[in-house]
């Protein structure tokens, strides 16, 4: 069944759940999340991107969340629209049947250049006035993704301002968090910690002064009632890495943000965690290790399976991790 962020939030805040988002592009991704879903026992978020919504198409990408509600009747899920550019994108998506919206105002409408908290408020607030007239759940966003390790934006991954940020637009102010939910309305708040998207986060295994989980707490301080929301936060694991280099790929050595960090998050009002990297890597380190040693396979099915399989298992393996098994 198809439910709002708000409801699935309001539900792990009751309980000290957190809630990871799984980005969906394709069919194999819809099946491999549910799959784990069902499992597990799990209420679950699948989230779109823009450049999702323009793989897919809006109409395949609305029929799919359709079917995958039809074979999970018992599952609850949220349809969520990941870092939405404008009020448009915002409109739409809920137009197409999604349930949650991000309104991402720390950029602007081009998704590359930050923007001042007056830019950021307006559209948001629009949004959410908006959004919540027809019962839909909106999330902003203060302060941009990049990294602490080296005051950069997120250069590598071609989302996001690209250059030299300042520490201030890199961590999020708690007294302005507490401001910003007020003055938007906002359902849930995505902060900015020192984490960035794709898998290139941290050059070693992140510490305090590049993973900042202490701003979270101060903003859970501040905030007891927002529902905070952890971007960039893939794992990385160094298995699949492994998998991926040994089978021909090429990643340099990097680290993701640890599961015992966002862990320690939930208990400090972390609910939603977006991770779209792990599943991306997992089903390509599978596709990878396939071609490699059946070099005379050409069904794709053959391919598929096994990196489904891969996906489902690192989604299981998130819902036990965040306490999210057993909620559906
Ligand atoms: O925003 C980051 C998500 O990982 C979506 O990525 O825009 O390449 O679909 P995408
Ligand atoms: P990762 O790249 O760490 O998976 O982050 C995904 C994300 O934040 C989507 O909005
Ligand atoms: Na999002
Ligand atoms: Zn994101």
């Amino acid at each position: 069944a198809r439910i709002t962020l708000r409801q699935l939030l309001d539900h792990a805040a009751e309980y000290g759940y957190g809630v990871p988002a799984f980005n969906i592009n394709n069919m194999e991704q819809g099946l491999a999340i549910l799959e784990a879903a069902k499992t597990t026992d799990s209420p679950v978020i699948i989230q779109a991107s823009r450049g999702a919504r323009s793989y897919a198409n809006d109409i395949m990408l609305s029929k799919m969340m359709e079917a995958l509600e039809l074979m999970y009747p018992r599952i609850p899920i949220c349809i969520h629209q990941d870092h939405g550019n404008n009020v448009a994108t915002c409109l739409s998506a809920i137009q197409s049947g999604f349930t949650s919206v991000m309104m991402d105002g720390s950029l602007k409408e081009d998704a590359k250049t930050p923007s001042d908290y007056g830019y950021n408020v307006a559209i948001t607030h629009n949004v959410a006035r908006l959004a919540h007239m027809v019962g839909v759940s909106v999330e902003g966003e203060l302060g941009c993704l990049g990294s602490l390790e080296t005051g950069e934006g997120e250069a590598e991954d071609g989302h996001g301002f690209t250059g030299k940020l300042e520490r201030s637009q890199l961590l999020t102010d708690p007294e302005e968090a507490a401001r910003f939910v007020a003055d938007t309305g906002v359902d849930a708040l995505a902060v900015a910690i020192g984490t960035s998207h794709g898998a290139y986060k941290f050059t070693r295994k992140p510490t305090g002064d590049v993973l900042a989980m202490d701003v979270i707490e101060k903003i859970h301080e501040k905030l007891p009632s927002t529902h905070i929301v952890m971007h960039g936060s893939s794992s990385v694991p160094r298995e699949w890495q492994d998998v991926f280099n040994e089978n021909g790929g090429e990643m340099r050595e990097t680290y993701g943000v640890p599961v015992e960090e966002i862990v320690r998050g939930i208990r400090h009002g972390v609910r939603k965690i977006n991770i779209d990297t792990d599943l991306r890597l997992a089903a390509t380190a599978e596709m990878r290790r396939v071609a490699a040693t059946s070099k005379s396979e050409f069904d794709p099915r053959k391919f598929l399976k096994p990196a489904m399989e891969a996906m489902s298992k690192v989604c299981r393996e998130r819902f036990e991790a965040f306490g999210t098994a057993g909620r559906a």
